[in-house]
């Protein structure tokens, strides 16, 4: 199977003096979810930027097998003076993709997030929820071999976040490509995973790597399931040892 991200004893030390991370061994493959959890500071975007290529290392190796990377923020980041469909068409239009083609690939991806309908609307007309599935739907339109998202719904109230957990899942599942996700919330990490990283406070790095059993799709009541208790309080209890 083809490893699409592969880091071996990663390290990044900022000009500052800061060592962000050290010697972190991730690997990940097509079909895997991966999330990260850690403390505040213990270097998860960093961790994104380098496999990005938006930041370097300097220890270590990395390599990605990918054509095409996307990044997902926490803040949605769109264009406010861009209707919803033209905030997705912005990547083809950079790429020189047809107006036709970017035009249908970008309706596509905006059915896919359940944005039919809201096409020409713009972000300011568009709730917190719509605003991310614009920014999911801008990131997926390139059918990405490698999804890095960071804290996407770390902004959205409890009931808005359940159900885009929901759709992600939904929507991993249909593409299957390598996911990198990095969350505040262990359940949030467990319910969408098939593995949980867990990095110490700074300067960081794995502490434990927590397998997660359950096929996909998987019933948003699994919440309530004992087993599912279980491992975040394996995924907890490792964070709360290192931190
Ligand atoms: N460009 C930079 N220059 C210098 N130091 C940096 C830079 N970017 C991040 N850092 C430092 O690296 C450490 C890790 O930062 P990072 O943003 O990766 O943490 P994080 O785990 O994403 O935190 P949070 O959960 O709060 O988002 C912090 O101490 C931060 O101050
Ligand atoms: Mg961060």
């Amino acid at each position: 199977m083809t490893r699409t991200l592969v880091m071996e004893g990663v390290s990044k030390r900022f000009d500052t003096g800061t060592v962000a991370l050290t010697d972190v061994d991730l690997h990940l493959a097509a079909g895997d979810f991966v999330s990260v959890v850690g403390p505040s500071g213990c270097g998860k975007s960093t961790l994104l930027r380098l496999a990005s290529g938006l930041d370097h290392v300097t220890g270590g190796t990395i390599e990605v097998n990918a054509h095409s990377t996307s990044y997902v923020f926490q803040e949605p980041a769109l264009l406010e003076w861009r209707s919803a469909i033209r905030n997705v068409e912005l990547t083809g239009e950079l790429r020189g993709v047809p107006t036709s083609d970017r035009r249908a690939r970008a309706q596509e991806a905006l059915d896919l997030v359940g944005l039919t309908g809201f096409e020409q609307q713009f972000p300011r007309q568009l709730s917190g929820g719509m605003r991310m599935r614009v920014s999911i739907a801008r990131a997926l339109v390139t059918e990405p071999d490698l999804a890095l998202f960071d804290e996407p719904f770390g902004a959205l109230d409890e009931i808005t976040r359940l159900r885009m957990q929901t759709e992600l899942q939904r929507i991993f599942q249909l593409k299957q490509f390598a996911g990198l996700f990095i969350t505040h919330s262990v359940s949030e990490a467990v319910y969408l995973s098939n593995r949980v990283i867990v990095m110490s406070g700074r300067p960081g790095r794995v502490v434990a790597d927590i397998k997660i059993p359950w096929d996909y799709p998987r019933p948003p009541e699994l919440r309530y399931e004992p087993e599912f208790g279980a491992i975040t309080g394996e995924v907890s209890a490792a964070l709360g040892e290192h931190s």
